[in-house]
């Protein structure tokens, strides 16, 4: 289930930033996100992802290029005034105030405006704070959105991690902002936790019908939870799309590598008249030209064949669970180990020494040795 819609809320149009020293964190970046959408930056650290959610949020200035918010420029507008909240990787609570005190904090230096008519029918308009009922009312259905009603007067330096980065979230929700820009929220918790809150917080997504620009460095966190995934290197975004495109056409060799776990099977090759060559073994028919290449194949990629075209050096099999694991060599990989997934039902008679391989075309991905686009 999405809330996406087709609107554009924010569009990054040439986005660039260069830091004094000459750093381009963010180079010419082009997106834009759809109203409702679950968004993902993905990509290793340093490379461009906070800069890029710090200009969206207003904290900071791009060099050059635009941000639109529902199609006007917005570089220039200060943060507060900006629908758009942040919830960051160091929760940022202040520790002195209980978690009431903590998600009210915002509210009650709000200022709102207020239009009264007079008995004479003029108009006049004032500045006021919430009532104190008002902000009542907001915290507590923010409390309830994280599933912390009851916690009002606890102590935040009492609370786990988790509670925490909850308190976190509501402060951020309680502003009821149309945008929602969550930088590796879940990076300080541990395994289980994380696992948990990646739940939550799609339900949230879902519950609050809000657009969530979301930062990882983590594959499989965006893989799980997002509509859209935008990989980023080196600031610059190499690929924008679904999960399930992004993993099954990776348009690069970074992509491919950097979505997957296990991470696919790289090897060197080449195509040569009208085949895909692993050293000596044809794996595939090709109609492409003679070329130096990487041959990628995913882990469920390979299915065991007696005549299969690729021959390995069997090394061992790990059991887990719901399917194996054949872990093996082969002088023309880039990693020490070649791994394959079968399920778990598959008879493997005893295997030692050569272990033989036919390749799935799907999960089969040639790139070009030079410039490591995909071109199979
Ligand atoms: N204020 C700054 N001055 C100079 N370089 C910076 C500054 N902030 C970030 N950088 C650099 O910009 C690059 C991108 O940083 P960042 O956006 O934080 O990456 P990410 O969030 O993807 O890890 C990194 O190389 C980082 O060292
Ligand atoms: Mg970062």
């Amino acid at each position: 289930m999405t809330n996406t819609t087709k609107e554009k809320i924010i569009e990054l149009v040439d986005l660039t930033r260069e830091f004094e020293d000459g750093m381009v964190a963010v180079d010419n970046v082009n997106l834009y996100v759809r109203k409702g959408e679950f968004i993902t930056f993905l990509g290793p650290s340093g490379c461009g992802k906070t800069t890029t959610l710090r200009m969206i949020a207003g904290f900071d200035k791009p060099s050059s290029g635009k941000i639109l918010l529902n199609g006007k420029d917005i570089s220039e507008l200060p943060p507060n005034k900006r629908p758009i909240n942040t919830v960051f990787q160091r929760y940022a609570l202040f520790p002195h105030l209980n978690v009431y005190d903590n998600i009210a904090y915002g509210l009650k230096l709000k200022r709102v405006k207020a239009t009264y008519k007079k008995p004479n029918g003029e108009i006049v308009e004032k500045i006021e704070k919430l009532t104190r009922a008002e902000i009542n009312q907001k915290v507590e259905k923010a409390l309830k959105m994280v599933d912390l009603e009851g916690f009002e007067k606890r102590s935040v330096s009492t609370l786990s991690g988790g509670q925490q980065q909850r308190v976190a979230i509501a402060r951020a929700i309680v502003n009821e902002p149309k945008i929602l820009l969550l930088d590796e929220p879940l990076g300080a918790l541990d395994l289980k936790m994380r696992k948990d809150m990646q739940l939550e917080l799609k339900e949230m997504h879902r519950k609050l019908g809000i657009t969530f620009i979301y930062v990882t460095h983590d594959q499989e966190e965006a893989l799980t939870m997002s509509d859209t995934i935008v990989v980023m290197k080196d600031g610059v975004i190499h690929q924008v799309g679904k999960p399930q495109e992004v993993y099954d056409n990776p348009r690069n060799l970074f992509v491919a590598r950097f979505l997957g776990t296990p991470p696919i099977n790289v090897f060197s090759g080449r195509i040569s008249d009208g085949k895909i060559y692993i050293g000596d073994a044809a794996i595939y028919d090709t109609e492409l030209p003679d070329a130096e290449v990487y041959v990628g194949i995913r882990p469920e990629g390979f299915v065991v064949d007696g005549d299969g075209p690729l021959a390995c050096q069997f090394s061992n099999i790990e059991v887990m669970g719901r399917d194996v694991s054949i872990v093996a060599t082969h002088k023309e990989s880039h990693a020490p180990i070649v791994r394959a997934i079968l399920p778990s039902d598959v008879r493997l008679a005893d295997v030692s020494g050569e272990i033989r391989f036919s390749v799935k075309r799907d999960k089969l991905l040639v790139f070009d040795k030079v410039s490591e686009e995909r071109i199979f």
